[in-house]
């Protein structure tokens, strides 16, 4: 491909979790679309635990195997002086940065009657406060060079919802809003911010608590879905042919790219001079039919006591 074809040529982005799953794909379909990439990665497990290994660099290698420019870092998103850090590395690394992806992840299931407050802290930290700091370190640049877009992960475990997740539904619901607030305060600066609700055969996924007599069907069902499509389409939403797109949430499910529905008042009722309790409690219950369910329970607990 040729540079004046690149959908990205001259761009600098940053991708956090840049070194596995998801992220990883991001990074290399940047770097084939032109883009120079930090590829961040703190190696962690799945849990956020700090490991012995730098998958950062392993991406580096190969974007760099195959003409591209990039480079490591193995800072954390989740507090601010990292974050900074992260950011910087592009700026003085290759002058300047176009995108971000937010997209650093990690897990820590639990039934809410169980989850204890250090699980909680801990996902809400990567996820929701890496979120900020990162998107906050970049507006900077953003802002300075009139321009730039921003790639979020939400989930649709936070717009639909799942069992064992309330940590993880309430900082990708977060996200949501923090990638609204974006699209809204940096939209004078010609700065957008979109979201991608991903679904793809990673880790993260297979890590999923099912029900043991839906494991082999969730794992065929999921083998389906390549995290290449999410790259693509993160790719897509970064270029200037998308440059009008902004304050919105995509999905990408293996081939199926969808752009989901945000909250609107779907019924109303007036009562001159407000209501009381003791109206609406005869009124709700007449609106069951408008209704959104509990959720559709994808994935299930085991045993839940
Ligand atoms: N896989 C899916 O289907 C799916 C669905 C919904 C949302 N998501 C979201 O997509 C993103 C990527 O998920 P994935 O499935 O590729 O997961 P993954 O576990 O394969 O990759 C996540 C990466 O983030 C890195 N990371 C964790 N904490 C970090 C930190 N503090 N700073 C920098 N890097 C850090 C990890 O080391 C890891 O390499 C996550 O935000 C996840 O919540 C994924």
């Amino acid at each position: 491909m040729s540079s004046s074809e690149q959908l990205l040529a001259g761009k600098v982005a940053v991708v956090t979790g840049g070194g596995r799953g998801i992220g990883r794909e991001v990074a290399l379909a940047m770097a084939a679309q032109g883009a120079s990439v930090v590829v961040n990665d703190v190696g962690a497990a799945l849990s956020g635990a700090a490991e012995e290994v730098r998958p950062a660099d392993e991406v580096v290698a190969e974007i760099q195997a195959a003409g591209g420019q990039a480079v490591a870092s193995t800072d954390s998103v989740a507090q601010w002086d990292s974050a900074q850090r992260i950011v910087q590395t592009a700026v003085d690394t290759f002058g300047r940065v176009d995108i971000l992806v937010n997209n650093a992840g990690i897990l820590r299931d639990n039934i809410f009657h169980k989850m204890q407050p250090e699980e909680f802290e801990a996902v809400i930290q990567v996820h929701l406060l890496g979120g900020f700091y990162m998107s906050r370190a970049a507006a900077e640049h953003f802002r300075r060079q009139e321009g730039g877009s921003y790639v979020h992960m939400t989930s649709t475990a936070g717009l639909i919802g799942n069992v064992g997740q309330a940590n993880y539904m309430a900082a990708k619901m977060g996200i949501v809003g923090l990638s609204r607030a974006l699209s809204q305060d940096l939209q004078r600066f010609n700065i957008r911010s979109n979201c991608i609700a991903p679904f793809a055969d990673t880790r993260m996924t297979r890590s999923v608590v099912v029900k043991e007599a839906l494991r082999e069907a969730r794992d065929k069902r999921i083998s389906a879905w390549r995290p290449q499509g999410i790259a693509e389409l993160s790719v897509a939403l970064c270029s200037d042919a998308c440059k009008d797109i902004s304050g919105q949430i995509f999905g990408a499910r293996g081939g199926e790219v969808f752009v989901f529905s945000q909250p609107r008042p779907v019924r109303s009722v007036h009562k001159d001079g407000g209501w009381t309790a003791e109206g609406l409690s005869k009124v709700l219950p007449k609106f069951q039919s408008v209704y959104a369910p509990v959720s559709e329970i994808v994935m299930t607990w085991d045993s839940i006591e």
